[in-house]
């Protein structure tokens, strides 16, 4: 089982290039099978999910070649199979973007139901909601989704629930139908933009898509096209908050500051220095973080994709912060990890109080997911001493060479597989 081994107390300095936002890179690699030409898309990340989504669209038939790291190219016109196999929506539930994009070009679709994750119980209504508006029959048996239709045609939905996943499922299975789709309630995130945009790029008619009503004109058929993906903003505002709990001066390269808004005020309410240029933020952080109290929202509000790495950072502020998760419902999970870094958090329902202490120690913790799994090294990245953050797995599914970039920050950081390598590290103090 991978950890890392972390080596506290050093503030973070330096430029770190942020790559391909996995989320929007999820929505588009699905969407590549929608035409039967060629399509081109750079700036991949190289991280786990993407790579599981690359294996899945393979597994459908479609002809998959990775050109380099960061670029990849598609071919749906070899796809023989619309049903997807159970271990791809066990690793990612992503996956289920299949249904939308296989919908609209075949009529027909057939994926494994995804349950709930670590992060909470995570319904699909909307998504089902979404391709019965627009004449499709969906049924649940045997653990599978599945749906089809003899034609798809344009329909005015409203959307019960703000969810980025089912506005970019039905806006993909919408591009494809007979009229005029208008999706009210919309998700409004950069990556529904981006798969809005790259649709486009291929010959879709989206209107809309940042805003909360999209309007889609369908079209017979999508063409080739090369579309790079845009940064990714939750690994910027990873490093962003990872400099503001070290007290460090980090500029992330190759973001789009706008995205960035809701963590870069945040940063400023913290008492951090944040400047933003074409392409770049810098974020600087001398003397004591103070505290704040924010509330998870969808886009633009604050992320809940960024509510752990910015409770570390909070943790190690002066006073009382109040954090409210308001999307997913288990999502403090990484909490009693951080306690035992000496951190006084108390969760009540969806809130975390927050009171600052002036450090953390080093401690063994375990990533209970994803962007939690990020927060715990940034914990340890603050503390003193020596932490190990087990089940790393997680952190590898969104983070692309995370270690090394930090290492290039200026970071004490190793990636470590096994007890014996342990050994070789000198604790100065018991790590449990
Ligand atoms: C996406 C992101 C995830 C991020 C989340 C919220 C991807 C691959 N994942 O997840 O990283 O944390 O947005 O920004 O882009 N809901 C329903 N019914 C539905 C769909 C969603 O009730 O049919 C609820 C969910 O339970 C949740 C809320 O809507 O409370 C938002 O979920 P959604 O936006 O759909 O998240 P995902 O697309 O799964």
């Amino acid at each position: 089982m991978e950890r890392y081994v972390i080596k506290g107390g050093n503030p973070l300095v330096g430029e770190v290039e942020i790559g391909g936002a996995k989320n929007a890179a999820l929505g588009i690699l699905a969407a590549s099978i929608m035409t039967d030409e060629t399509v081109t898309i750079e700036n991949l990340p190289d991280v786990n999910d993407i790579n599981v989504l690359l294996e899945a669209i393979s597994g459908i038939g479609a002809k998959v070649e990775r050109i380099d790291r960061h670029t990849a190219r598609i071919n749906g016109s070899t796809i023989t199979n619309f049903s997807l196999d159970y271990e791809f929506m066990k690793k990612i539930r992503a996956s289920y973007y299949f249904l939308g994009a296989m919908l609209g070009k075949y009529k027909r679709a057939e994926v494994p139901l995804p349950g709930g994750c670590n992060i909470g119980s995570r319904p699909i209504d909307q998504h089902i909601k979404g391709f019965k508006a627009l004449g499709a029959e969906v049924n649940i048996e045997y653990g599978l989704i599945s749906t089809q239709a003899n034609r798809l045609t344009g329909t005015h939905l409203y959307f019960d629930v703000v969810s980025v996943g089912a506005t970019i499922n039905v806006m993909m299975a919408a591009a494809l139908a007979e009229g005029t789709t208008i999706m009210e309630n919309a998700a409004k995130e950069p990556h529904i933009v981006d798969v809005a945009n790259f649709l486009n790029s291929m010959g879709a008619n989206i209107k809309g898509a940042g805003t909360d009503v999209i309007r889609i004109k369908g079209v017979p058929r999508l063409h080739k096209t090369t579309y790079t993906v845009i940064p990714d903003q939750i690994e910027a505002g990873t490093f962003m908050f990872a400099a503001a709990a070290t007290r460090g001066d980090v500029t992330v390269k190759n973001v789009i500051p706008k995205h960035l808004e809701a963590t870069s005020s945040k940063l400023i309410e913290m008492g951090c220095q944040v400047e933003e240029s074409d392409d770049a933020v810098r974020v600087y952080c001398k003397g004591n973080l103070q505290h704040t109290h924010l509330k998870t929202l969808p886009y633009p509000g604050f992320p809940t994709d960024m509510q752990p790495q910015i409770s570390v950072a909070l943790a190690l502020a002066n006073g009382t912060s109040i954090v409210t998760e308001s999307i997913f419902e288990n999502r403090f999970k990484y909490v009693d990890e951080l306690s035992r870094m000496g951190a006084n958090i108390k969760v009540e329902g969806n809130t975390a109080i927050i009171t600052g202490v002036p450090r953390f120690s080093g401690a063994i913790v375990s990533s209970p997911d994803l962007r939690a799994g990020a927060a715990l090294v940034i914990a340890g990245l603050a503390a003193d001493g020596h932490t190990i953050v087990e089940d790393i797995v997680y952190i590898q599914r969104g983070y692309e060479r995370f270690e090394e970039k930090l290492r290039g920050l200026g970071a004490e950081i190793d990636r470590v597989e096994d007890d014996k390598e342990i050994t070789k590290f000198k604790f100065q103090h018991p790590v449990a």
